[in-house]
């Protein structure tokens, strides 16, 4: 009886998870085949999805002998990049980007997304405004027509550490829901970016105003704010992986 529960709980489990992680696999593929130019500079994404597009992309200039400067988004981005052998480059060397890969943890139905889920929101919006494209790669529970149908956690926004208690009463005095300051797994003490900030967690309330861009620029106009993981109308192409091994494709 004991075998037949466990087999219950965990086939169906390991299912959904192989299905999730190859939908994440076609969607990156696809991407890295239709974007990734010869000789150009692009900027490589952070998540779990963007692995697999840096391993697309390393089958592509070994198989093809091509050459592809690498702008990193985090400090994730620059390992992948480095233990699959690719050249790591940076705005400095290449401030114009032909495309960026990257994961979102929500596209609504214009293509706004939120981003930050990862932590690492800041590096990954100074990459892709100075790229010609941003591409998303996603799997298929990214894909959705309103912000907060299917990520739930909130958009994250990078604040300075000493100005978030000031921050969160700001966004919830003009804006509603609730904002909280995200814990290091261990919740021995706040998480801490790449870039020494702390992340706020804002759960909007559901009937919040959808007009992002505006949301946005308020929020980036409050003293300590760094940056919001809101992507209002920079994404060219997202492509949501599918468990049957399709695609969809957005633009
Ligand atoms: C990191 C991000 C990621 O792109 C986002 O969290 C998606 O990640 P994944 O591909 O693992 O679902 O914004 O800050």
């Amino acid at each position: 009886i004991l075998n037949k529960l466990l087999a219950q709980i965990f086939i169906p489990k390991f299912f959904s998870t192989m299905s999730l992680e190859s939908s994440k696999r076609v969607a990156a593929y696809k991407a890295v085949d239709e974007w990734v130019k010869p000789n150009t500079a692009i900027g490589i994404g952070s998540g779990s999805t963007v692995i697999y597009a840096v391993e697309r992309l390393k089958q592509r200039v070994v198989n093809e002998n091509i050459k592809v400067f690498c702008v990193p988004t985090s400090f994730q981005a620059r390992q992948l990049i480095i233990s699959n052998g690719l050249i790591l480059s940076d705005l400095e060397a290449h401030p114009e980007l032909d495309c960026a890969i990257d994961g979102a943890d929500e596209a609504d139905a214009n293509l706004t997304l939120i981003k930050g889920g990862g932590g690492c929101l800041l590096q990954e919006k100074v990459v892709a405004s100075c790229a010609q494209s941003l591409i998303i790669v996603a799997d298929y529970t990214k894909d959705s027509t309103k912000l907060g149908q299917q990520y739930r956690k909130g958009i994250p926004i990078e604040v300075v550490p000493m100005a978030y208690v000031p921050v969160k009463r700001k966004i919830e005095g003009l804006f509603g829901g609730s904002v909280n300051l995200r814990m290091s797994v261990a919740k021995a003490g706040p998480c801490v970016t790449d870039n020494g900030n702390f992340l706020l967690d804002w759960q909007f309330p559901t009937d919040a105003d959808s007009d992002w861009a505006a949301v946005n620029r308020d929020i980036l106009m409050i003293p300590g704010v760094v940056e919001s993981g809101l992507f209002v109308n920079m994404v060219r192409k997202a492509y949501f992986g599918l468990a049957d091994g399709n695609v969809t494709e957005r633009c």
